[in-house]
Formats: structure tokens, C-alpha cells, sequence
């Protein structure tokens, strides 16, 4: 059975999912940059080994960065999962993990890398929006794309509503994505290719507005 460390910063919303889910994999240690993160009391009650490594801790992020490899490596993990993880990683830790480091993005990228990616998409108007699990490479939030959700844009939704939306996504599309890694079905290649293995696709589609029924 694979091991597994999640990295959080706050709510850890993602971290309930994946703890909830029956994923086929050990998660050896919660690690969070805040010692305040809720997501720290969920992961305690459900028994499991937490840490904190703060940034305020380290003059400069490549020390902060290898404090964290640091920890990370005490646990042996196969994957790294970051979870609501909002730090940028230096080059050097990500070349460290390349193909055994995973995030969650809310939007579907290459849309709205970054921040406020809700608020984008309401400015931008689009009509559809959504989330990427990703492998985490130097070139942020544009890492080969694991699997994505989406979700429609409502004319009546707010920055909030719309989060709660993809959120959910989230909560599905996660645990998925680390289960398939932990069983062997998803792995980056050499050529940083994402091969999935043995996984079911679908013709399915999101119309968003849906369209009229003209028959
Ligand atoms: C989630 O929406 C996640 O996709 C996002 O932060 C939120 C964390 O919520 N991550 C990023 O923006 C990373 N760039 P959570 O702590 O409740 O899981």
C-alpha cells in the first residue's frame, strides 16, 4: 500500500474529502504552513500525525522549502498531496517531488492560474468553470492535468456561490485523482505526459446554458 503526506494552509475542505474517502493508500502525516489551520483539528481527530512549518520560521523560501522537504521525507511518503497548499514552491522542491507531487487548482486550467480565480471568471463572463487536479512542475498552476470537473456559470452567481460550486467538484475529483495515483492507474511519463491506465472516459459533455430542445 502506498504512503502519502498531505500539505495544508487553512480550511482543509480537501483534506476532509480525501480522510473521508476509503483511498487505497496510508496518509502518514498532515503537514500544515499554519499552526491556526482548521484543517489540522479534522486531521488530528481522525488520529493522524500533524506538523507545522511555518514560513515565518525561515528568512527565505528556499529554506522554508527544504525545511518542508525535510519533514516530508522524514515520513517516506510515494506522493505528495497539497491541499489547499498556498505557498509558491521553489524549483528545487518541485524538481525534488516531480511526478510524486500533486495539487488542486479551483478553475479549469490553464484558465486562471493564480488567485481569485472565481471573481476572474465572473468578470470574464464564462459560462463554464471548474476545477484541475494537476502534477505540480516549476511552471505554476500549468502543470499535466490529472483530471478536471466542471461546473455551469449562473447568471445569478456570486464570487461565493460559485465557489461552492466547483468546491464540491473538488471534493469528488480529489480523492479520485489520489486513489487512481496510489493504484498505479495515473503516472507522469518521461516525456511529462500524464498516462492513465485502465481508466474509463466517457462521451459526456456541459452545455452551459443548456441548449433548447428544438425537436
Ligand atoms: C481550494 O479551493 C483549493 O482548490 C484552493 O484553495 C482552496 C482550499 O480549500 N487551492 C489553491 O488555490 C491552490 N493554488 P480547502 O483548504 O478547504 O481544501
Amino acid at each position: 500500500m502506498k504512503n502519502i503526506v498531505i500539505i495544508i494552509s487553512g480550511r482543509g475542505s480537501n483534506l476532509q474529502a480525501l480522510l473521508n474517502a476509503s483511498l487505497e493508500c496510508r496518509v502518514r502525516t498532515v503537514i500544515s504552513s499554519r499552526a491556526d489551520a482548521a484543517g489540522l483539528v479534522f486531521a488530528k481527530e481522525k488520529g493522524i500525525p500533524c506538523s507545522v512549518v511555518s514560513p515565518h520560521d525561515h528568512p527565505d523560501r528556499a529554506s522554508f522549502d527544504a525545511a518542508l522537504a525535510l519533514e516530508i521525507d522524514r515520513h517516506d511518503p510515494d506522493f505528495v498531496v497539497l491541499a489547499g497548499f498556498m505557498r509558491i514552491l521553489t524549483e528545487a522542491f518541485v524538481m525534488r517531488y516531480l511526478g510524486r507531487l500533486i495539487n488542486i487548482h479551483p478553475s479549469l486550467l490553464p484558465a486562471y492560474p493564480g488567485m481569485h480565480t472565481h471573481a476572474k471568471a465572473l468578470q470574464d463572463g464564462v459560462k463554464i468553470h471548474g476545477c484541475t487536479v494537476h502534477f505540480v512542475t516549476p511552471d505554476l498552476d500549468h502543470g499535466p492535468i490529472i483530471i478536471q470537473a466542471a461546473v455551469p456559470v449562473l447568471s445569478r452567481d456570486t464570487e461565493q456561490t460559485l465557489g461552492e460550486r466547483v468546491l464540491r467538484e473538488e471534493h469528488r475529483i480529489y480523492p479520485q485523482a489520489v486513489r487512481w495515483l496510489c493504484t498505479g492507474k495515473v503516472r507522469l511519463d518521461e516525456n511529462g505526459k500524464v498516462i492513465h491506465d485502465g481508466i474509463r472516459t466517457e462521451d459526456s459533455s456541459l452545455i452551459s446554458p443548456s441548449l433548447e430542445d428544438i425537436t
